[in-house]
């Protein structure tokens, strides 16, 4: 047994759509567990070391510009082989071409903005996982 946690952003455009019902859902269905839950309206700060991997990046200012753009929703969900499952659950990051039955493939598209509005973020590895949850849960 691998039981892990993962950190599961709603981004700004997900709220704003009405989705996180229809995430955290998914999440639900696939048989993982939800175990911590808020909404928050990001700062410059916070995004900076979330997306520290990104910094330097040509996309990194609209990253953090689109992220701070309204609330979003975070969650720890909770699972064996969970990060792989939700990034699974959530289809590759360019939402053109994300499969059918993820969520990127059927909630989202190109809008033609400055970086990609995809709707949700999810840890790629247990040591992001770690780091990214400490960030948006500790002391809260
Ligand atoms: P996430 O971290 O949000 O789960 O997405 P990801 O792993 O699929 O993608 P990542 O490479 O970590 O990029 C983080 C977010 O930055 C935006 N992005 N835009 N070329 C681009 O315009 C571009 N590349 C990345 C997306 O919002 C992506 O989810
Ligand atoms: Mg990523």
């Amino acid at each position: 047994m691998s039981i892990e946690k993962t950190l599961v952003l709603v981004k700004p455009d997900g709220v704003a759509r009405g989705l996180v019902g229809e995430v955290i859902a998914r999440i639900e269905a696939k048989g993982y567990k939800i175990v911590s839950l808020r909404m928050l309206q990001a700062d410059r700060a916070l995004l900076e070391k979330h997306y520290a991997e990104h910094q330097g990046k040509p996309f990194f200012e609209p990253l953090v510009e689109f992220m701070m753009s309204g609330p979003i929703v975070a969650l720890v969900a909770e699972g064996n082989r969970v990060i792989e499952g939700f990034r699974s659950l959530a289809g590759v990051t360019d939402p053109t071409v994300a499969a059918p039955g993820t969520i990127r493939g059927d909630l989202a598209r190109d809008q033609g903005t400055k970086v990609v509005q995809n709707i949700v973020h999810g840890s790629d590895s247990p040591e992001s996982a770690a780091r990214e949850i400490a960030i948006f849960f500790e002391g809260k």
